[in-house]
């Protein structure tokens, strides 16, 4: 018979899995999906955690349905206001107009703004705690871990932690619900680090912040129940932390990206040049993104996860080829810190996109290695010696700065 999953015996699991929307955030690939998480606590209230995006909202309330059998929802605490977790609250009031909304007061800034609610609110802030029966909640603040009203909610009885989107990861969940059943961990990782690359990103010091808080609370967790992917056990937990407390800090691996673009070819073959030679002066993991072909998800995470980026463009009207353009934008705006940075690029009349990826590296503060390269037309053979150089100057800077530690 059907069963409703559950986290552990008083805890269902209500979310819903999206292998519908092609963009999140109508940006970011979803080769798998993704699920909208969502928790409902039965005890004398019955309290729900989050809700999942609106396009879900049918399926959602009749899983709700088969939990509540009729009783009333009490609570709704909101961890997160954005959109694919808050898309369902006004439906949901709604369909309780009793139930009462637990957040803070950045969280009702956004229910007025969001859904028009003003009423049936219950304020909370960090320390403050709400009993429903056996179990009892407590609050942590854990602003700009992706928006200012995120909150994380600690439920003491089954000792479970709920973070909103920290320790997430894009992925829908086939069949499953816990960390301990990943059929392929590392894959899963990847998920996670390109969903922190592209949605927390910038965040990192907000991040670091929640960490220490939560470590300071000195929680006792067996359960950590983010909003997306799956939900960690004690065991599972620590390598989730140990991610996070490395990406928060933009810590790296001793790989490279070598990220291009390219209309005719010339430049991508002086990308080749560069990326043969990091690989021949040691650096064991070279990753080379053709900007217009590879998924900017993909770029991003690869970026926070290496610690040299080359960049190359050919010129275009003068300036950077436009897709290169767009790419430093969404490194400029997470802010990505400590990297070691090269730039190459082509012309054909009038050089123009080296002198612009030049200052790059001192807008983002990040050192720069070796000299730039520029290509005139297909004339490789001018600057075949220089493009080795830079390669082999950047693969000595990478061995000499990174330390040999390594994250999935
Ligand atoms: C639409 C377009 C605009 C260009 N604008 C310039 C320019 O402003 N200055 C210049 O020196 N070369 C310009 N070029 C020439 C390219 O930068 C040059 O051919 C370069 O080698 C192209 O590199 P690729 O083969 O990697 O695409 C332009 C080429 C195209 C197709
Ligand atoms: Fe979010
Ligand atoms: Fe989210």
């Amino acid at each position: 018979m059907y069963q409703v999953p559950q986290v552990c015996d008083s805890i269902y699991y209500v979310g819903v899995n999206d292998r519908m929307k092609a963009l999140f955030e109508n940006m970011w690939s979803l080769p798998s999906g993704v699920a909208y998480n969502s928790y409902l606590i039965v005890d004398e209230c019955t309290t729900l955690i989050d809700t999942v995006d609106v396009c879900y909202s049918d399926i959602f309330f009749h899983k709700l349905d088969l939990v509540l059998k009729g009783r009333p929802l009490d609570y709704l605490i909101v961890n997160h206001m954005e959109p694919d977790h808050g898309g369902s609250i006004g439906l949901l009031r709604k369909r309780y107009p009793q139930m009462q909304i637990v957040g803070n007061k950045k969280t009702f800034d956004m229910l007025r703004g969001f859904h028009g609610i003003t009423e049936g609110l219950h304020e909370v802030k960090s320390g403050d705690a709400l009993r429903i029966g056996r179990h009892e909640f407590s609050f942590l603040m854990a602003p700009m871990v992706h928006w200012p009203e995120v909150m994380f909610t600690y439920e003491q009885t089954s000792r479970t932690l709920f973070t909103a989107d920290a320790f997430g990861a894009f992925g829908a969940l086939d069949g499953i619900l816990f960390d301990s059943q990943l059929a392929d961990r590392s894959a899963y990782f990847r998920e996670m680090r390109r969903y922190y690359a592209t949605v927390i990103g910038k965040y990192g010091s907000f991040v670091q912040k929640a960490l220490t808080n939560m470590q300071r609370q000195g929680l006792d967790v067996d359960f950590v129940c983010p909003t997306h992917g799956v939900v960690w056990t004690k065991e599972g937990f620590g390598e989730a932390l140990a991610l996070y407390e490395r990406l928060s800090r933009f810590a790296s691996e001793p790989g490279a990206v070598v990220l291009y673009g390219s209309m005719y070819g010339n430049t991508e073959q002086l990308a080749d040049v560069i990326a043969q030679s990091l690989a021949a002066h040691g650096v064991e993991q070279v990753v080379c993104h053709n900007v217009s072909k590879s998924d900017p998800s993909v770029i991003l995470s690869d970026i926070f996860r290496h610690r040299g980026l080359i960049i190359g463009s050919p010129t275009y009207c003068g300036e950077l080829f436009s897709p290169i353009e767009h790419l430093l934008q969404l490194i400029r705006i997470r802010d990505v810190k400590d990297r070691l940075y090269a730039a190459f690029g082509s012309y054909t009349w009038a050089p123009g996109s080296v002198k612009r990826l030049l200052p790059f590296a001192e807008e983002m503060k990040w050192e720069l290695v070796g000299e730039a390269v520029e290509l005139k037309m297909s004339d490789l053979g001018t600057v075949l010696d220089a493009g080795w150089s830079l390669g082999q100057a950047m693969a000595e800077r990478i061995k000499a700065s990174c330390s040999p530690d390594s994250i999935q």
